[in-house]
């Protein structure tokens, strides 16, 4: 017994001294820490940021309450934007479920982000945590050198001779065109943009398209292919924004889409792999043959799995973002007659004909449109990156919000390319206004951010703006007039990307 109680007073011993060193190491390292954190705000000469006034001060539920809400309902982004202007600056910080994450829509502080100091900066875990389930590790999933290796790998397939595949984009839309009534009822052209981007994407990455435009019902499994993938994508934008908690609400028929699209995928990867090994081409052959995205990838000699994830990277980058800004594109003609009809005029100046890459290249005002669009609704309104050390931002410090703002080590930072958009201050007291003309005087920069900026710019720029132009051309080719059929506000829906929650409802006038 006696033998016992001491070997039990030897036990609690160790754990207190276990205990006492546990609190010597804790102090020496946040004493260590707070010393990091003082030199680097002193030598960059940074003030605190704003704090949003919670209601909940531990959890900020009342943002996350609010938000989720709106999701459902639409007017999230407005109302992201009257939270800093009630603020009256333009970098915040707030709580996302009891963490301190800073919100910015200063062009400075996302340059730094995403080009000036690109190097401290990551993917938040949370977009991975999401995303590569399914999308596994391709360029839109990974950062460091995978994220290099897959960016140097596809940006070949970018250039200018793959995305002016002129008469793909031709067979597409003028499908989609033979979908719209000709005698003046009601369409809502949302739905045909995202078959026409779904089409067009799978034609170019695959070989062969969903065809889902065509109507054809032995073409079930493309069908099926773009509805699992509507479901997964929206699915998944749940999960980005509420991490770890959407797993406790289990979804078979995400399981099941998840599961299609990859047998889908797989089926054309695995055949063009096949095609390659069977076939050895003479480079004059190369030359007169379509394009096929995935068939270039098959030659580099990458894994059967490698080419599947970066496929569906760029299917996801790509579809629903440029179905998203030919809706708003076509959501603003319909309400709008003289910036319709001003378009019109550029484009019948061209006669019937097909544009050609230069044609569109050249059309000042349809590029005025594209870039009005794409700032009243940029179509990816918000992103976030994760501070991967402790670093600084330039400004958002201090009353004036002028001073730079520390940023420690594993801090979301949220950038809002929506508010930043709208801002007065940098567009000028008009910028609500949907006004084409502005851009006849404004160069793009770091204010205007629809594609991203820095190493990781958008890859599909020209890809999406030659697709949209194409497409608003032919329309209008077609059609002289334009009426909008709905009177509800507009507002968004929102998955990975944003589109008009109401679609657009329209009725079109044979030219
Ligand atoms: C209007 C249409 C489009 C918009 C507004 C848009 C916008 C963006 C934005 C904001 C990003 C940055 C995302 C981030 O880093 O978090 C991005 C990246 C990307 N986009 Fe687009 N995109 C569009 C169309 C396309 C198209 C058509 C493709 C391909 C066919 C594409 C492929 C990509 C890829 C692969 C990335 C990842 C680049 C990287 O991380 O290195 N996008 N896009």
């Amino acid at each position: 017994m006696a033998i016992l109680l001491q070997d039990l007073s030897l036990t609690s011993k160790g754990i207190l001294a276990f205990f006492a060193l546990y609190i010597v190491y804790q102090i020496v390292r946040l004493s260590a820490q707070f010393y990091r954190h003082n030199s680097i705000i002193k030598k960059n000469g940074c003030k605190p940021v704003a704090t949003y006034p919670h209601r909940d001060p531990i959890f900020g539920l009342d943002i996350f309450l609010e938000n989720s809400k709106l999701t459902k309902t639409g007017g999230f982004w407005d109302r992201v934007r009257e939270r800093y202007l009630a603020l009256d600056c333009w970098t915040f910080s707030q709580l996302l479920l009891g963490t301190r994450v800073i919100n910015t829509a200063e062009p400075e502080n996302i340059k730094a982000m995403l080009a000036t100091q690109f190097k401290d900066f990551e993917l938040p875990p949370r977009r991975k945590e999401a995303l590569q389930p399914i999308f596994g590790h391709g360029i839109f999933t990974t950062d460091g050198k995978e994220w290099e290796a897959s960016r140097a790998l596809l940006r070949p397939n970018f250039s200018r001779n793959q995305i002016a595949d002129i008469e793909t984009f031709e067979h597409h839309v003028s499908a989609m065109i033979s979908w719209i009534p000709k005698d003046e009822t009601t369409v809502d052209l949302q739905e045909l943009f995202f078959m026409l981007t779904l089409d067009s994407a799978t034609e170019f990455l695959f070989g062969k398209s969903t065809s889902v435009l065509e109507g054809d019902v032995t073409n079930e499994e493309g069908v099926k292919f773009g509805e699992a993938f509507n479901y997964a994508t929206a699915r998944m934008s749940l999960q980005t924004r509420l991490g770890k908690l959407a797993v406790i609400l289990p979804d078979k028929k995400f399981k099941d889409s998840v599961n299609l699209i990859h047998e889908y995928v797989q089926n054309y990867v695995q055949k063009a792999l096949h095609k390659k090994s069977l076939t050895l081409e003479t480079p004059g052959e190369a030359n007169s043959r379509r394009y096929v995205f995935l068939e270039e990838l098959a030659k580099t000699g990458y894994s059967e799995k490698k080419i599947q994830d970066e496929l569906l990277n760029i299917l996801l980058a790509g579809r629903d973002t440029t179905a998203g800004l030919l809706s708003y594109l076509f959501h603003y003609l319909a309400r709008r007659p003289d910036v319709f009809d001003k378009l019109r005029a550029e484009v019948v100046a061209l006669g019937n004909d097909q544009p050609t890459f230069e044609d569109m290249k050249g059309m000042k005002y349809l590029q005025y449109c594209l870039n009005e669009t794409l700032r009243m609704q940029p179509i990816v309104p918000s992103n976030f990156r994760f501070a991967i050390k402790d670093t600084t931002l330039p400004v958002g410090g201090g009353p004036d919000g002028k001073s730079p703002i520390f940023v420690k080590a594993g801090t979301q930072v949220n950038y809002q390319v929506y508010v930043m958009h709208r801002r007065k201050d940098l567009y000028g007291e008009d910028a609500l206004e949907f006004k084409p003309e502005r851009w006849e005087n404004l160069r793009p920069s770091w204010h205007f951010l629809p594609f991203n900026g820095g190493p990781r710019i958008c890859i599909g720029q020209q890809f999406a703006l030659t697709e949209a132009s194409y497409a608003t051309i032919r329309i209008l080719q077609a059609f002289k007039r334009i009426e909008p059929r709905d009177s509800s506000i507009l507002t968004e829906a929102m998955t990975l990307t944003m589109a008009p929650r109401n679609g657009v409802k329209v009725g079109l006038i044979p030219a």
